[in-house]
Formats: C-alpha cells, sequence, structure tokens
C-alpha cells in the first residue's frame, strides 16, 4: 500500500431530527454571527429554512440571510456573500442545502480568510492560508460536499467552472436527516444517484497498487447504491433507503474508496466544462459522458472494468476484455433505468463542432495539460470523447 494522509475532521449528526440541534453546534464551533446560506427556495417550500432560523433565534444566535445559490453555483453570488460578511461581521456560514450550496458556501468562507481574489485560488494562482468556519444542513444526497474538502465554482464571466481542494476546505459539522431529501424531485434524486456512483468509480480506476480493501469497500457501495435506488423509484419516502443513500453520498467522497484524486477524474473533468457551458445538472452530466470515456479507455485496464463488472453485476465471464464491455454496458443500464441520459443527445444537449472544439480547449486548459490516469488524455482525446457522446 502506498503512503497517504487521510484527513476527515467533520463532526457529521445523522439521523431523524438532526437539524434541531444546528445552534448547539454553531455554537460548538465557535459561531456568533451567522449567515445562513440557500439555493432557489425549495428550502423555504419545505420549512426547513424557517426552523433552522426559528432554532437560532432559540439559540440566541443572530443571524443575516443569502438565498439564490444556483445549481454549478455562480462567482457572482460568492462575491455578494463575501461583501456581506464583511459589512454584517459575520464568523460562520451556514450552508442549508446541496453541494452548490455548501460549496458557495465554502468559498465566501475562502474570500473572508485570504488576502488574494477568491476566483484565483479556483485558478491556481494562490493558495488558501485559513477559511472561516462553515457548517452544513444537507438536504440532497449527491455531491459530497459536506465531508469533502473540495468546492466547485463557475465564473459568469466565460462560464469557466473551477475545482478547489484545500485542508481548509472541510465543513467544521454536516447535519445529515435522510428525511429531508424526501422532498427531492425525481430527477435530482437519481443524478444523485449517479453523481456518488461516480465518485466511487472514479476513485477505483487508480493505478495504485494493493487498493484490496478500498475496492471492496467502493463495490459494496455502488451495490448499496443499486439497490436503494431500486426501492426508491417506487418509495420515494422510505427512510432507510434514502438514509443508506444519503451515507453512501458521504463515503463515495470523504476518501475511504481512495484518498484525495488519486483515482481518474477524467470524467469530472469532462463534465465540468459541459455544466459550466450548458448549466446542465452535474449527475446528468456525468451519466451521459461516462460510457464514451468508458469505451475510449476500456484497453488500458480491461482487468480492472471485468472486477468491476464481477463484484457488482455478478458478470460471469471469465475472459476480461468481453466481461469489461458488459460492465460498461450494465452502467448504462442502470443509469437508463433511473431515467439519466447515457449520451448529449439525452441530456437535451446537441454541441456543434465549434462547442466540441470549445470543451476540448477549456478541459484541457487551453492544451496545457492531460486528464485521467488509467489512459492520459489531451486535446484530442477529449475531443473525441465528447464527439463520441453526442
Ligand atoms: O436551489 P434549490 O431550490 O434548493 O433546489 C435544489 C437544486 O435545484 C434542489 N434541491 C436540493 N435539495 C432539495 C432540492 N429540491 C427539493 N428538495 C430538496 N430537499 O436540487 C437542485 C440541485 O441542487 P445542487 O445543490 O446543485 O445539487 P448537488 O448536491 O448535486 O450539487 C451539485 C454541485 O456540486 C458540485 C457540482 O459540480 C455542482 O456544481 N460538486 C461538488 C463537489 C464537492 N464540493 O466535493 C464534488 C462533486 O463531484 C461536484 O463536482
Ligand atoms: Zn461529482
Amino acid at each position: 500500500m502506498e503512503n497517504f494522509e487521510f484527513y476527515v475532521p467533520t463532526k457529521v449528526v445523522f439521523g431523524k431530527g438532526a437539524q434541531s440541534r444546528v445552534a448547539e453546534l454553531v455554537k460548538e464551533f465557535g459561531g456568533k454571527k451567522v449567515l445562513v446560506h440557500f439555493g432557489g427556495g425549495s428550502v423555504r417550500k419545505s420549512g426547513l429554512l424557517k426552523e433552522i432560523e426559528d432554532s437560532l433565534v432559540n439559540g440566541g444566535i443572530d443571524f443575516v440571510e443569502l438565498g439564490g445559490v444556483v445549481p454549478n453555483p455562480l462567482l457572482s453570488k460568492v462575491r455578494e456573500g463575501i461583501s456581506l460578511c464583511k459589512k454584517e461581521n459575520i464568523d460562520f456560514i451556514l450552508a442549508v442545502g446541496g453541494g452548490s450550496v455548501i460549496d458557495s458556501s465554502k468559498a465566501i468562507a475562502y474570500g473572508l480568510a485570504n488576502d488574494c481574489d477568491v476566483w484565483d485560488l479556483y485558478c491556481g494562482k494562490c493558495a488558501a492560508r485559513g477559511a472561516a468556519s462553515v457548517g452544513a444542513v444537507l438536504t440532497i444526497a449527491a455531491a459530497g460536499s459536506e465531508t469533502s474538502e473540495s468546492s466547485v465554482i463557475t465564473n459568469d464571466d466565460g462560464m469557466l467552472k473551477r475545482g478547489y481542494s484545500s485542508d481548509f476546505g472541510h465543513c467544521k459539522f454536516a447535519i445529515m436527516n435522510p428525511e429531508l431529501t424526501y422532498t427531492l424531485p425525481k430527477f435530482q434524486t437519481f443524478s444523485g444517484c449517479v453523481d456518488i456512483v461516480m465518485h466511487t468509480l472514479e476513485r477505483y480506476f487508480s493505478k495504485q497498487k494493493d487498493t484490496m480493501l478500498q475496492d471492496s469497500i467502493a463495490e459494496a457501495l455502488i451495490r448499496t447504491v443499486i439497490a436503494n435506488a431500486k426501492i426508491l423509484q417506487l418509495e420515494p419516502e422510505n427512510y432507510a433507503a434514502r438514509a443508506e443513500i444519503m451515507w453512501a453520498s458521504t463515503l463515495s467522497h470523504n476518501g475511504v474508496t481512495g484518498y484525495r484524486f488519486i483515482g481518474d477524474w477524467a470524467s469530472h473533468q469532462l463534465e465540468h466544462e459541459l455544466s459550466g457551458m450548458f448549466g446542465v445538472a452535474h449527475g446528468a452530466g456525468l451519466s451521459a459522458i461516462w460510457g464514451a470515456w468508458a469505451r475510449y479507455v476500456v484497453d488500458a485496464a480491461p482487468e480492472k472494468f471485468a472486477r468491476l463488472g464481477r463484484n457488482v453485476f455478478g458478470i460471469d465471464d471469465s475472459d476480461d476484455s468481453s466481461a469489461a464491455l458488459k460492465t460498461i454496458s450494465s452502467f448504462e443500464n442502470i443509469f437508463s433505468s433511473w431515467d439519466m441520459p447515457t449520451s448529449l443527445g439525452e441530456l437535451g444537449i446537441k454541441p456543434t463542432d465549434e462547442q466540441l472544439d470549445e470543451l476540448a480547449r477549456k478541459c484541457s486548459f487551453d492544451n496545457s495539460r492531460t486528464i485521467g490516469a488509467i489512459k492520459k488524455l489531451g486535446i484530442e482525446d477529449i475531443r473525441k470523447i465528447y464527439a463520441a457522446a453526442r
């Protein structure tokens, strides 16, 4: 096994009624004045926002609201949040929502604690020296941002989507009540399931050796998501299934199946340009691109694809190459059964040749990087994968 660091300092409070502990947790982590940050209104509609704010009032904690975070959160909202926090002397950001709200909160937290421009962090021009405190009340099982060290922001000037990860990018606490996900539209539930599977797959396709334990956890995690997603198709308010999937979202992205970005993150990098340019839901973008990526790289690691298919789908084929192709089809069938797209056309976008060039240019950072691990992909490969996904 190779050397590694494992650092997941988030306190998780999981289960029914967990949100009632919000004021206690903010105080535990030193919050005196809170920014309550949220999205487009689902938390107001469900009554969660009022419940959280009532708890803060009862706990004697002063707060200011900032809503309006959109899926694939925007830099302009982050800047608005930084100005508001400075003006109001806010020292704690409470994200009430999903990955977009949590990521926007993390970016505001960076902006409060660093001298450099916040976007420069996301462009790799400077490194964070700290961050204000962030806590999360999670409402969707998907991105795993509640315990990950990452934040992904889209710059509205040019629609560039970029991620930033650091030890300061962890939430202090994550409140995770599976009941809060009952109000999710079906599309968001299954888009989230794709993202959970993909965080696990991206780490699975690592070039590391001696990964028996983490590969076995990964396979069990994917089997768990598939089994419980099937239940949710018929019973969206099945607590046990929502709980399994919510916990899977955290474990898929907190490093237990492969720490940090050791793995092959090509599908995520391909997807980030799709959601940056076309505003599609992250999980749906992943399911639309994954099959094209997998078929493009499968010859570089047929044995790994084959093992995955045997242990997740019970594929009974001793030939690695054909078992590998069956694995890819099996994942596409699962995504289709969740009504998730398996091509860009099904995702509702039809990029022109010029747009394919632009996607490849952005994804390769103007032809200055390769992506992927099991097979390194340059700008030409990237363009071919986008084209194959059409
Ligand atoms: O905005 P509201 O009205 O709240 O509606 C949201 C949004 O439209 C809705 N929603 C969330 N919880 C709900 C609900 N609707 C009804 N009931 C509820 N309980 O769902 C929609 C999607 O929300 P969003 O926060 O965008 O979803 P998700 O958690 O999938 O986050 C996606 C973002 O996370 C990034 C993605 O790139 C994307 O920008 N990622 C962040 C990562 C990280 N920080 O570690 C890793 C991921 O790979 C990913 O890249
Ligand atoms: Zn993801």
